[in-house]
């Protein structure tokens, strides 16, 4: 059968379809397409890990077993010790560079909390074959980032109990934008939020305030 004969059978079905159901004072819709997801559809999808530890899945692994893990199937690409392996992404190193021209933003040096990693690596890694690890797979190779960031001894094992222990250097670089209450003072008015100004009247030019950097100069109409 062609595409559009079977297309217009779908259609007359629908149509049919909410005719029969038009009449009828039941609050059934029209045209039912699809259904309720199942709780176990819905599980699948909320995945997502909480800096709290608030999401985890059951289960552990260590640094040793990271290490395992990581040199079968991440290492190719990062780097045995996390250093980047070719122009793929570094996972270690760079620590303390933040304020440099030239910051490193891996892991120890720039991430905010233990469930970044571990809800990145279990959502995305490895590259080309995401979710394909176990939740103690997904323990073990964070437990191995973390080792080659510095951050816990060999010995660690990592699990929803030791989760929260664990602080990574740069939390403190990540606070909740506040700027709403600690700034407001500094506005000089309420927020216009409704009925406002309708008409806008540009009064200068970056260009001729001269706040476009030097290399930029004449670059366009970067104004
Ligand atoms: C085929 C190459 C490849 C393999 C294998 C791979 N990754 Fe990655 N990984 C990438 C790429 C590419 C990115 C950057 C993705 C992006 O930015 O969208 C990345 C990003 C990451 C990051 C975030 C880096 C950052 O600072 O942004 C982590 C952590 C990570 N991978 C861990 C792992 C772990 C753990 C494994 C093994 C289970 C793994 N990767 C296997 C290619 C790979």
């Amino acid at each position: 059968m062609s595409r559009f004969p079977r297309l217009a059978l779908i259609i007359s079905v629908l149509v049919l379809g909410s005719a029969a159901h038009g009449d009828s004072a039941s609050a059934e819709p029209a045209i039912a397409l699809g259904r309720a997801a199942l709780p176990e559809e819905i599980a699948a999808w909320d995945i997502d890990v909480r800096p709290d530890g608030v999401g985890l899945p059951s289960g552990k692994g260590s640094v040793k077993q990271g290490e395992e893990l990581f040199l079968q199937q991440c290492a190719a690409c990062h780097g045995e010790f996390g250093e980047g392996a070719g122009r793929w992404p570094a996972v270690a190193g760079g620590r303390g560079s933040l304020t440099d021209d030239n910051p490193g933003k891996a892991i120890g040096a720039y991430w905010p909390y233990v469930s970044t990693i571990f809800d990145y690596v279990r959502r995305s890694m490895p590259f080309g074959n995401a979710q394909s690890l176990t939740s103690d797979e997904v323990y073990a190779v964070t437990a191995f980032l973390l080792f080659i960031n510095d951050v816990v001894g060999d010995d660690f094992v990592l699990s929803p109990e030791t989760f929260t222990s664990v602080r990574l250097p740069n939390a403190n670089g990540f606070y909740e934008d506040d700027r709403e209450i600690t700034e407001r003072a500094l506005w000089n008015r309420e927020p216009c939020m409704i009925n406002c100004k309708s008409e806008v009247m540009i009064l200068n030019r970056a260009r001729v305030l001269d706040v476009t950097p030097e290399d930029a100069k004449g670059a366009g109409s970067v104004d």
